[in-house]
């Protein structure tokens, strides 16, 4: 029997591979009974394995043992038959192996399986937390191997880019101490020394600074990370990136770089043509569009109007207003009273949460009005809103006014948000994918809760040089030189040029709330690497899930994951976390408290 290169002792090819070329071959096949069907005295049966589906015939003219051997054959037991190819009569344009069938001479069952609890097709009857306890069933569905056979795709593809580009893939260890992200570290209890524990990386960013410090100049690694914070769609607690690190870089390399990388990605693995990144500061960003994060498939603004165009009023939400945000739309005056309706319902329910809007429309010879402007403003006013925003006939204006008890991050987030809900609702939204950078950053944010400043990224970041000054008293206005890149509005990557001067890192540390003894405590090694020559450096994190979401259109980071946790944090099919027994406790010294 001639076989394929998936040729082993059990089988001579898979059951993707035979064509009408192969006819009269005698072959053997293994994979699992997907269907069952019975024709008059002819039995069918497809057999699947993850390279495709090959129609298997049992005739009992032909070999009436194996007829009987396979009568009490189900769903996902798993053959080995040996046949002989032939054409198909009806044939199956749909199938590569579609043109042909065997014809089964002997048949063996070499596993048998219990009714799947779900049907193993593209379209299941079985939810999220049913297939995700038999993950190992879901793998065997369409969907699941198209995503983690495009993961490992994508997976040797970064590979390769990156060490084109001169990248050194080196691991770093997963039991080290704490290197902040800002979110909480999962910890491992040592037995060694009883009290003490690990930290699992939140990311490798201080190993790979080390390893700038060590000479290696360009540094990758595909790694796992480990983040105790609250799960959300495109979140996990563990989850992979593209770690990366240059020496003697500016922003612009790095960001130079990334941007052939991810283009190079894209064309390789979907034949897209991304178009040049877009760039908008953090500032920019929020203004315009109420987020770091933006979806520029959505082509929405936000316009600011200067207060005092809607003052002196005895409109009670504008009389009151802190600040007044508009959105244009185009060709959008002659939506029904209904279609208004539903559209402020969008900017009133969940996520956005506003109040609703103010609208006014040039509907070609009269003005129409969403809420009652025409009592308080003249057709004059209102013409210079619209105006103000380039509206011309056939537009529709929306505004959205600030309250008095919503803080100015509040309502930018809702507006923007308001910004993506209504362009979903109106199906705005344009094809494609439209990546940004978002640089610079604000090195800092104001923790109100903690009265302290936080970083924005994390504290390794460097300041821009002319900014140093302003960490003496303004450090609200020290920007940062971090870019994030973000795609339809999915934070894809992160990064920044680093603080390689030891003594500026010791005052960012101190402007986060570390007095020196505690720094030395906790970064005293890293503190000290930096004295011995650093170069100046920097690099960006990829979060690898995400890419990969992006990239296949799935809706959340655990269609790509061949394990994930679920919304709670939870490995249904393991039942992680779990107890473990006491004896264990006592050998780490451990005491677990309860209430
Ligand atoms: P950052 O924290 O921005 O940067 O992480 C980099 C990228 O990782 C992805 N990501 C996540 N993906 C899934 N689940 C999570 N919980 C999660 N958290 C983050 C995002 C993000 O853009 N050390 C720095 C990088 C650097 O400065 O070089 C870092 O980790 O896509």
């Amino acid at each position: 029997m001639a076989g394929s290169p998936y040729q082993t002792s059990y089988r001579t090819h898979t059951c993707g591979e035979l064509r009408l070329g192969d006819v009269g071959k005698r072959v053997r096949l293994v994979g699992w009974v997907r269907r069952k069907r019975t024709l008059g005295n002819l039995t069918f049966i497809d057999l699947w394995d993850r390279y495709g589906i090959t129609q298997l015939l049992f005739n009992p003219q032909v070999n009436p043992e194996a007829c009987r051997q396979v009568e009490d054959v189900d769903r996902e037991d798993v053959l080995q038959v040996e046949g002989v190819v032939r054409e198909r009569e009806n044939k199956n344009p749909d199938l590569p192996t579609g043109e042909i069938e065997i014809v089964v001479e002997w048949v063996r069952v070499l596993a048998k399986a219990e009714t799947p609890p779900f049907t193993l097709e593209t379209h299941t009857d079985g939810g999220e937390e049913l297939r995700a306890r038999y993950r190992y069933l879901d793998f065997r569905r369409p969907p699941l191997q198209r995503n983690l056979l495009f993961r490992h795709q994508l997976l040797q593809t970064t590979r390769r880019l990156l060490t084109e580009y001169g990248f050194v893939e080196i691991e770093t260890p997963f039991l080290i101490r704490s290197t902040p992200e800002g979110a909480r570290d999962f910890v491992v209890p040592s037995r060694l020394e009883p009290g003490k524990f690990y930290a699992l990386p939140q990311s490798p960013q201080i190993l790979k600074q080390l390893l700038m410090i060590g000479g290696f100049d360009r540094y990758f690694q595909i790694v796992r990370c480990f983040r105790d914070e609250d799960l959300r769609a495109d979140r996990q607690p563990e989850f992979t990136q593209i770690d990366c690190e240059m020496s003697f870089v500016s922003e612009e390399d790095v960001m130079e770089l990334f941007e052939t990388f991810v283009h190079r990605l894209f064309r390789e693995m979907l034949d897209v043509e991304l178009p040049a990144f877009a760039r908008y500061s953090w500032e920019e960003a929020m203004k315009k569009f109420g987020t770091d994060k933006p979806d520029l498939r959505n082509p929405l603004v936000l316009h600011h109007f200067p207060l005092e165009w809607f003052q002196p009023t005895e409109l009670c939400i504008l009389q009151r207003a802190r600040s007044v945000v508009g959105i244009l739309l185009e060709g959008k005056a002659f939506m029904t009273r209904k279609q208004w309706t539903r559209l402020e319902e969008v900017v009133q329910r969940e996520p956005v949460g506003l109040p609703g809007f103010l609208a006014v429309a040039h509907r070609a010879f009269h003005w129409f009005y969403w809420g009652p402007i025409e009592r308080f403003y003249s057709e004059d006013q209102v013409e210079r809103w619209f105006k103000a925003v380039g509206g011309r006939t056939e537009d529709a204006l929306l505004l959205f006014a600030q309250s008095p008890d919503q803080s100015d991050e509040e309502f930018m987030e809702k507006v923007g948000r308001a910004r993506q809900a209504i362009a979903e609702h109106l199906g705005l939204l344009k094809d494609g994918f439209h990546p940004v950078w978002i640089y610079p950053f604000p090195l800092f944010s104001w923790n109100a809760d903690e009265n302290r400043w936080e970083s924005n990224h994390h504290p390794f970041t460097a300041p821009f040089a002319e900014d140093v000054p302003l960490l003496e008293g303004e450090a609200g206005r020290v920007r940062a030189r971090a870019y994030d890149l973000v795609i339809n509005g999915v934070e894809i990557a992160g990064g920044s040029i680093r603080i390689h001067d030891p003594q500026l890192q010791r005052k960012i540390f101190q402007l986060l709330g570390y007095s020196p003894e505690q720094s030395e405590e906790r970064f005293g090694f890293f503190l000290r690497a930096l004295r011995y020559g650093t170069p100046p450096h920097g690099g960006i994190a990829f979060g690898f899930d995400r890419l990969c979401a992006l990239m296949l259109g799935v809706s959340t980071i655990r269609e790509v994951i061949a394990f994930p946790k679920n919304k709670s944090g939870r490995d249904p099919m393991m039942d992680a976390p779990a107890p473990i027994p006491d004896s264990h406790l006592r050998e780490l010294k451990l005491q677990i408290q309860t209430e």
